[in-house]
């Protein structure tokens, strides 16, 4: 168990409808965010990422779920808590101009907790995509949070949860825990503790596999002004799929930068040293796999700036997933626009651009050829992929890009 020094070990998401209580959920449960710490490399991470990480524990006099918590002493039984494991959230905007980012933000997700306000209808628009998502990702060890329950009374929680009951089934979260909270009040958080840990396990990693970093983010942290001397190398923000990190490895980023020459573009690796390492809130010789991390690397800050490197892979020189420029999708269409009543998915047609979500990556393909069932696109930014990858398929409707399908890339 890594939870004796208290770095995560897993990544949960947490998703759901704007307003619904993500944020106060993941306050009550780490007490504090990450951002609210001095250092300039974590502030800048956390704040992008929105992320924090809590500790779940157990009383050891605590009968069944009632040991559950996240307190180092148990007011009820006056003594100390043992340490059960350290989890990452990873908070899901639920904008929905900011699909996008929840797609990407879900390849970095091992498990999510689906947070649904006990006060409103079932099911409200994000909540309803957010599901899609995690399902066309393929997450499914899911925990359902039915929320403000301190707002509602006893008919009209009973009400929501049927609701929320006949709206997850048949979907991925068929057979999820439905867990009535209120964050705001912390009323029965160690049920929901409990149900994290039964559903979300931590999975088994590949630890001697080539380590395979998502980045997520990626920041320039120098302050304006500061000079050559004292500038800090260009930080990524992600987490490892697989193998682990140590400070001096060397690593590629891939699909790397564009560069000109002699009027042609192309995109060649980038490759640098592992300066430092960042996880659990606290520097480390070693990352593995779970949990968010920070990378700080010898790049030039200018490369990093800005996510400009955001939806890329990094790991050992020679051994990432080849770069896609154009590629050739199986497809499998939603039968209908999620979170409305009436439209009914087109078909894919040549010409058309499709929004496109691998791993961390989004990016936009012109439709060179499209057929029943698969697509052929060229990518205006290629990605780092493999055969076989998830592709959440996104088409511009009106004003807003809607997720239309999945597709599976085929070499
Ligand atoms: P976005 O990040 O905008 O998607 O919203 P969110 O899902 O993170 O919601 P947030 O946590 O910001 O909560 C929205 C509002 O609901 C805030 O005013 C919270 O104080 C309130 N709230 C959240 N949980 C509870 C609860 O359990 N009970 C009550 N009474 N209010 C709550």
């Amino acid at each position: 168990m890594t939870g004796t020094h208290g770095h995560p070990e897993v990544n949960i998401g947490l998703v759901g409808h704007v307003d619904h209580g993500k944020t106060t959920l993941v306050e009550a449960l780490s007490g504090e965010w990450t951002d609210q710490h001095s250092e300039e490399m974590k502030r800048g991470i956390s704040i992008r990422l929105g992320y924090a990480d809590a500790t779940f524990r157990r009383c050891p006099e605590g009968e069944d779920a009632a040991g559950y918590t996240v307190a180092e002493e148990c007011p009820e039984h006056d003594v100390e808590t043992d340490v059960l494991r350290t989890v990452s959230f990873v908070d899901a905007p639920g904008h929905e101009t900011l699909m996008a980012t929840m797609l990407a933000g879900a390849a970095i997700m091992d498990g999510a907790v689906l947070v649904i306000s006990a006060t409103e209808d079932v099911p409200q628009a994000q909540t309803e995509e957010h599901l899609m998502a995690l399902d066309i990702i393929g997450i499914d060890n899911i925990v359902v949070a039915q929320n403000k329950v301190d707002l509602v009374d006893a008919d009209q929680a009973r009400r929501n949860y049927e609701q929320i009951q006949d709206f997850i089934e048949g979907t991925v979260a068929e057979d999820a825990p439905i867990v009535p909270i209120s964050a705001g009040q912390n009323v029965n958080m160690d049920l929901l503790i409990e149900a994290v840990e039964e559903e979300i396990p931590t999975e088994d990693r590949d630890l001697d596999a080539d380590a395979e970093m998502l980045v997520a983010r990626s920041f320039d942290i120098n302050r304006p002004g500061t000079t050559w001397d004292s500038l800090s190398g260009g930080v990524l923000g992600g987490s490892l799929a697989q193998g682990s990190l140590e400070a001096d490895d060397e690593i590629e980023l891939r699909p790397g930068r564009e560069v000109e020459e002699g009027g042609q573009t192309e995109w060649r690796p980038v490759t640098t040293t592992v300066r430092s390492l960042q996880a659990g809130g606290e520097g480390v010789d070693e990352v593995t796999p779970g949990g968010l991390l920070g990378v700080g690397t010898g790049l030039d800050p200018s490369l990093t700036k800005g996510d400009a490197l955001a939806g890329q892979i990094a790991g050992p020189p020679g051994t990432l997933p080849p770069v896609q420029e154009e590629f050739t999708m199986d497809i499998q269409l939603l039968d209908r626009i999620v979170a409305e009543d009436t439209d009914e998915v087109e078909e894919i047609s040549t010409g058309e651009p499709l929004m496109l979500t691998i791993g961390t990556a989004t990016t936009v393909g012109s439709v060179t050829s499209a057929r029943d069932g698969e697509a052929e696109v060229a990518l205006k930014r290629p990605v780092c992929a493999r055969e076989g990858a998830k592709i959440a398929i996104n088409r511009r409707i009106g004003a807003r890009w809607r997720l239309i399908g999945v597709g599976t890339l085929r070499e």
